[in-house]
């Protein structure tokens, strides 16, 4: 119940950052930008917290195995990407924040507390880390792209309950209804 739920917290989050960082980037250096950028600094922050906690939460509760029905290369691929997803959920908030660091834009959660900067102001690394952080967020959106349609094909074309037991209501493995 609780990684379901924040797996789909995430998803709305993730959506909302780009979103976000899309509106921001069409608009000139002025203060809607700064607003919509830091609304995006705080979501990108609580990404990363719930990330952690999901991971946390994985570490002491099992989850259900994959299907059975799944080739060797299929369950390979299914936790070659989970590994990825949860990697990036983390390194991409990462290289935000440090970003903003080197461009000498402190980082706050919603303004209720400001977070330390974790490198000094440098315009060449803040060049790099710009490029970084925009190239991993695309690579996040591509695997998210590829995790849904296999998750769609499960539900629509495997018809099994892949999907299905992703919804916070269902209830765990080998419980009774
Ligand atoms: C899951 C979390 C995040 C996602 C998916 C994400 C995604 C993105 C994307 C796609 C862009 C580029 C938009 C474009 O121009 O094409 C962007 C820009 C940006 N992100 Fe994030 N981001 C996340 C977290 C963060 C965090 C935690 C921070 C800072 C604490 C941050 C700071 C920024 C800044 C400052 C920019 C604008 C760069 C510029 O043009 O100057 N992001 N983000
Ligand atoms: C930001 C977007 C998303 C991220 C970061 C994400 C991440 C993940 C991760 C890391 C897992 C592995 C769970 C584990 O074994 O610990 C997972 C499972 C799953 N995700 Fe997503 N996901 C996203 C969006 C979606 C979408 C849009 C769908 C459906 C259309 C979906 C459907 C599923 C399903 C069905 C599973 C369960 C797989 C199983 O039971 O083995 N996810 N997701």
């Amino acid at each position: 119940m609780i990684a379901q739920l924040l797996h789909w917290v995430i998803l709305v989050l993730i959506i909302a950052q780009f979103v976000l960082a899309i509106m921001a980037d069409d608009l000139p250096n002025n203060m809607k930008k700064l607003v919509l950028l830091s609304r995006h600094k705080s979501i990108g922050l609580t990404v990363f917290a719930l990330a952690l906690v999901r991971l946390g939460w994985r570490w002491g509760n099992a989850t259900p195995p994959l299907p059975s029905t799944l080739k060797p290369y299929e369950r390979l691929l299914a936790r070659g990407t989970h590994a990825l997803l949860y990697v990036l959920l983390l390194v991409v908030p990462f290289t935000g924040w440090i970003m903003s660091s080197a461009h000498g834009f402190p980082v706050s959660w919603f303004g209720v507390f400001q977070l330390p900067d974790l490198v000094a102001k440098n315009h060449d690394l803040s060049e790099v880390l710009e490029e970084t952080h925009e190239t991993l967020a695309w690579t996040l959106a591509a695997l998210v792209a590829l995790h849904a349609g296999a998750a769609l094909k499960h539900h629509f074309i495997l018809k099994d309950d892949v999907l299905r037991r992703m919804l916070p209501s269902s209830k765990p493995e080998g419980t009774e209804p």
